[in-house]
């Protein structure tokens, strides 16, 4: 059920501003304030709903936007209400989740079942469908009908594809029928096989021409991967849209990090690029022994566990 009516403005948030504010009811029966904000200073309300202009209000601030990717319901409730910006339910998960050596073969049904899953699971942070391989790349029509399935069967508020240049004129077609786009340029890896490997993209002349090209053509963010940080902070400084990085230095308008590479689930090969912020997969790894030497011994079951 949707209510919508003003409220006053409360205490905290200065009264000499002007703001809008739009109450929903979720389903969930907590109160969810979407605000829609003429004017606030640094300091984001962390119970705001993240919009296409809080971000780019967050770059006129210098305020740096947080991003993750998740692809299931726990995870992402745990990063929404830990107050993540952004988070991407990427096509990564046909590696991370699914255990592929790229994300080639990743389909647009498994992309709407995580996304909507995530969807589900948010209620502040902006939830970006990535739009795999072949999804758009056919036809702008195919483009703007498969950008569409993200916000109508999964709750998307915006997608992603890859390309700069070149995806101009479906980046336009579906920014114009009214969904947001982001886009990513650098090392883009459903490209892997055409770029020679997951390689960082040096060639300063064609991604800045690439950042423009997909800002001029109506994207509202782009994701600058694997580019070195001097290339990436001319781009920042050029666009108007904040830059997402990820391996392409400090100087971006936010950072987004795959959940698994930083949260330490899975093992193998870590990207330089990457910081582990948590090593889950040793905790996992360990309690899976304990179970596995205490009901070998007998020891689980106790009788606390018993009826
Ligand atoms: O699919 C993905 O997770 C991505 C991020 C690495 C930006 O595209």
């Amino acid at each position: 059920m949707d209510l919508s009516k003003s409220i006053p403005i409360s205490k905290e948030l200065n009264p000499n501003k002007r703001m809008h504010w739009t109450l929903i009811l979720r389903a969930s029966d907590t109160w969810c304030y979407t605000a829609k904000i003429n004017h606030f200073k640094k300091g984001h309300a962390m119970n705001t709903n993240v919009t296409t202009s809080t971000l780019a209000k967050m770059k006129k601030d210098n305020v740096k936007i947080t991003a993750m990717t998740a692809y299931d319901s726990p995870f992402a409730k745990m990063f929404d209400e830990s107050g993540i910006d952004m988070i991407l339910v990427g096509d990564s998960l046909g590696m991370v989740i699914q255990g592929g050596s790229s994300t080639l073969h990743v389909t647009m049904d498994e992309m709407l079942y995580h996304t909507k899953i995530v969807s589900r699971a948010c209620k502040r942070a902006m939830v970006i469908g990535d739009m795999p391989f072949l999804s758009y790349q056919v036809s702008v029509e195919e483009a703007v009908k498969n950008a569409g399935r993200f916000l109508k069967e999964a709750g998307a508020t915006a997608v992603k594809l890859e390309g700069g240049a070149s995806v101009c004129d479906r980046i336009k077609a579906i920014a114009t029928s009214g969904i947001p786009v982001q886009a990513h340029i650098g090392l883009t890896p459903q490209s892997v096989h055409q770029m020679g490997g997951f390689k960082v993209q040096r060639d300063e002349e064609r991604l800045m021409n690439d950042a423009k090209a997909v800002q001029e053509a109506g994207a509202f963010s782009v994701v600058l991967e694997g580019i070195p940080s001097s290339i990436a902070k001319a781009i920042t400084q050029a666009l108007i849209i904040p830059t997402i990085g990820i391996g392409a230095g400090v100087d971006c308008d936010g950072q987004i990090l795959v959940m698994h590479d930083m949260l330490g689930i899975n093992s193998g090969h870590i990207p330089k690029f990457v910081k582990k912020y948590a090593h889950l997969g040793d905790e996992a790894r360990k309690g899976i022994k304990t179970f596995i030497s205490e009901v070998q011994s007998g020891a689980f079951p106790g009788s606390e566990h018993c009826y």
